[in-house]
């Protein structure tokens, strides 16, 4: 069985689809895609079906990424589906537990800045309104907080 991840942003169509193809793209380069399954979502509906933006897709396939996938909206049923859910800033967190009044689901709930070793940001800063600068930190950013959470993941493989 694979460890399922869930990375959720805002708009699902800049920081969580780039989460989810770069946590595949290191998964496959060392060898153990099979290990996890990834999925991304949003937790508005403002882009429900769009493509990963064309800017975010430019700034991965600089790094030899390519964006895939099909903007949804994060949904309750998504804590039981998962093993672990990623948010990208604050708001994303604060808006993923809203869904969870009881806390049931809180640890399974963790902030993707958390694994990064090599960035000392709280948040993924959120690129939609900025410049190309800031859609290529958000790469570099993520490339180092999803190598810290492949590691996590692989080291605790035995216990899931
Ligand atoms: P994301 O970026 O949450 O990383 O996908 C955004 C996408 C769209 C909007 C904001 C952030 N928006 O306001 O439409």
């Amino acid at each position: 069985m694979s460890y399922k991840l869930l990375f959720v942003c805002l708009g699902n169509i800049c920081r969580s689809p780039s989460a989810e193809n770069i946590m595949n793209h290191l998964a496959s380069q060392r060898g153990c895609a099979n290990a996890i399954a990834c999925d991304s979502a949003g937790t508005s509906s403002y882009h429900i079906g769009a493509s990963p933006d064309r800017r975010m897709r430019l700034a991965a396939k600089e790094r030899g990424i390519d964006l895939q996938g099909e903007a949804r909206q994060f949904i309750r049923e998504d804590f039981e589906k998962f093993d672990l859910i990623l948010a990208m800033d604050r708001d994303n967190y604060r808006d993923i537990l809203r869904l969870d009044p009881e806390g049931k689901y809180k640890d399974k709930v963790r902030m993707m800045c958390d694994f990064a070793t090599n960035h000392p940001d709280k948040d993924v800063p959120d690129p939609y309104y900025g410049g190309a600068d800031g859609f290529n930190y958000v790469i570099d950013l993520l490339l180092d907080a999803c190598g810290g959470l492949l590691e996590e993941v692989m080291k605790n493989q035995d216990k899931y």
